[in-house]
């Protein structure tokens, strides 16, 4: 009888043990409204009813903590003691009132480069803070070592990186996962499959606040941070018929490659047993709606990840030093994958040699890149180890193409566009299909019209060609790594 029992404890403790780290793991990312259980987070006010309290941490807990004074006198000091490479701006307020504190950290902040920009969110979720402590860690270490270090140093001087450490003071301030609405922050962004969150009335101002940030700045990547589990996790987040399994957007290598990039500099997060190589994509691990990340993809032309950096969403803060160790690298890296990794350039016209905020598609990925309005570079992040066709195009030029074989380093193709109308106008349009490449319409050009003046335009033309793309070479992409290739298409 009494082995009985012991039997059946056994079976019974096996049992919470086997469920344990999956409610962890689900705490961190997804949310008590499961969508499958019924429509209610469906609705931007009957989630309200429906969001039930997870227990809070206690109070005891916090201690170690920085508190949101804490945070903005921690942040102030940082613009102070690092003015040199850092500026403190912020993007709204909180439900409470709470400006919603914004680090930009690069060797000339606040101005506008022909540079990618990256952004760190942190503390989404009110009850997960370990996020915000360490990008305030983070912020500070490149403050100390970006002369020294030859990552950091990479960082401050080719990337614009905003580190946002609490989005949700609110929540925070009373240890709980919603902001002061009760509302999921990271189920409150316009979903691509689902009519939810359309209504703006309803819009927290933290998301609003986001949504307002995407369209002020370009950023080419992004990361925030969450807690309740280990494993980076990747687009898509949701499914169209809700269900659960993987569903991989038009980026997927790209994102696995960041996904794993982070992972695998991570201590131990690649050791995962749940999630292989410490990565997921969202929808396979857990189908959610109206999340920030897929919003960042689809409308912000950010590639954005959520990580999921502790397995306890609030641990003791005597154990904030070794997180912090455990995720520099990856956090480093991920920053320095913007100028480290993909296709980068400019894009011009040739008649004026101007910037071109124009387009850039890969062949067989269905997503557009956009050149920056001002000084028309584009950064489009690619797996490495391929051979990409990328094309770029503006209105009224004509679009060009080239391949480009990208290994471990970055590339850099400069396109320099031909207007359409300086084709050779009449004479060339009805023999022109609009896909030939430069050397063949000279050639084309010349046989065709075989005449004095033409033949002096030509060479005129291809003269000032010449001259531009030195020009551009020279003096308009500043090359700033030896180990990038580059080229003018
Ligand atoms: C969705 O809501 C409707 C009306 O409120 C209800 O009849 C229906 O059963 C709900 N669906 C699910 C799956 O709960
Ligand atoms: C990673 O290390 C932390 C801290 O030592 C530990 O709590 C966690 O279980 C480890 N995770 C894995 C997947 O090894
Ligand atoms: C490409 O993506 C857009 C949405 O961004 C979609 O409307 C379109 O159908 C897709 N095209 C292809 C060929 O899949
Ligand atoms: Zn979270």
């Amino acid at each position: 009888m009494i082995k009985l029992r012991f039997v059946q404890s056994l079976l019974f403790f096996t049992a919470i043990c086997f469920f344990i780290p999956k409610i962890a793991a689900r705490g961190g990312h997804s949310d008590y409204i499961q969508p499958g259980d019924g429509n209610a987070s469906f609705h931007g006010t009957a989630r309200h009813l429906f969001a039930q309290e997870e227990k809070r941490p206690s109070v005891e807990l916090t201690r170690g903590y920085m508190t949101n004074a804490d945070l903005e006198k921690a942040m102030k000091d940082f613009t102070k003691r690092c003015s040199k490479i850092s500026r403190l701006y912020s993007i709204g307020k909180s439900v409470n009132g709470f400006p919603l504190w914004v680090i930009e950290i690069s060797d000339k902040p606040g101005e506008i480069e022909a540079e990618p920009a990256f952004k760190y969110i942190g503390n989404v979720h009110g009850d997960e803070p370990v996020g915000r402590e360490l990008l305030l860690r983070l912020a500070n270490w490149i403050c100390d070592n970006y002369e020294k270090d030859p990552l950091a140093k990479l960082i401050v001087e080719n990337v614009h990186l905003h580190i946002l450490p609490s989005l949700n003071p609110d929540g925070f301030s009373v240890r709980r996962r919603n902001n002061a609405n009760n509302v999921d922050l990271n189920r409150d962004f316009p979903d691509q499959f689902f009519l939810i969150n359309e209504d703006l009335s309803l819009r927290q101002p933290e998301t609003t606040a986001i949504m307002n940030w995407l369209r002020e700045i370009r950023f080419t990547a992004s990361a925030t941070l969450h807690g309740g589990a280990l494993v980076a996790n990747f687009p898509w987040d949701g499914t169209e018929d809700k269900r659960k399994y993987y569903y991989g957007c038009p980026d997927d290598q790209t994102f696995r490659f960041l996904a794993s990039l982070y992972s695998k500099s991570h201590r131990n997060m690649s050791f995962s047993i749940e999630f292989e190589d410490g990565i997921t994509n969202g929808a396979s691990w857990y189908p959610i709606y109206g999340g920030m990340q897929d919003w960042n993809y689809i409308h912000g032309g950010c590639f954005e990840l959520t990580l999921e950096i502790s397995d306890n969403k609030w641990p003791r803060a005597s154990e904030l030093p070794t997180i912090w160790e455990y995720n520099r690298k990856s956090m480093l890296n991920l920053v320095a994958s913007l100028v480290k990794t993909g296709v980068h350039g400019r894009i011009f016209s040739l008649d004026q040699g101007k910037p071109l905020p124009g387009l850039v598609v890969v062949k067989g990925i269905n997503y557009t890149v956009k050149a920056h309005q001002a000084y028309a570079d584009y950064h489009r992040l690619l797996e490495p180890g391929k051979i990409y066709e990328v094309t770029a195009s503006s209105p009224g030029y004509k679009p060009k193409t080239t391949t480009v074989w990208l290994g471990e380093n970055a590339v850099t193709a400069d396109f320099i566009l031909i207007p359409e109308a300086s084709y050779g106008g009449k004479l060339l349009r009805s023999s022109c299909d609009c896909s030939y490449g430069q050397p063949l319409l000279l050639t084309r050009f010349f046989t065709e019209t075989n005449n004095g003046i033409t033949f002096a335009l030509v060479v005129v033309v291809a003269f000032l060609f010449f001259l531009l793309q030195r020009r551009v070479r020279s003096n308009l992409w500043k090359q700033r790594q030896s180990s990038r290739r580059s080229i003018t298409v």
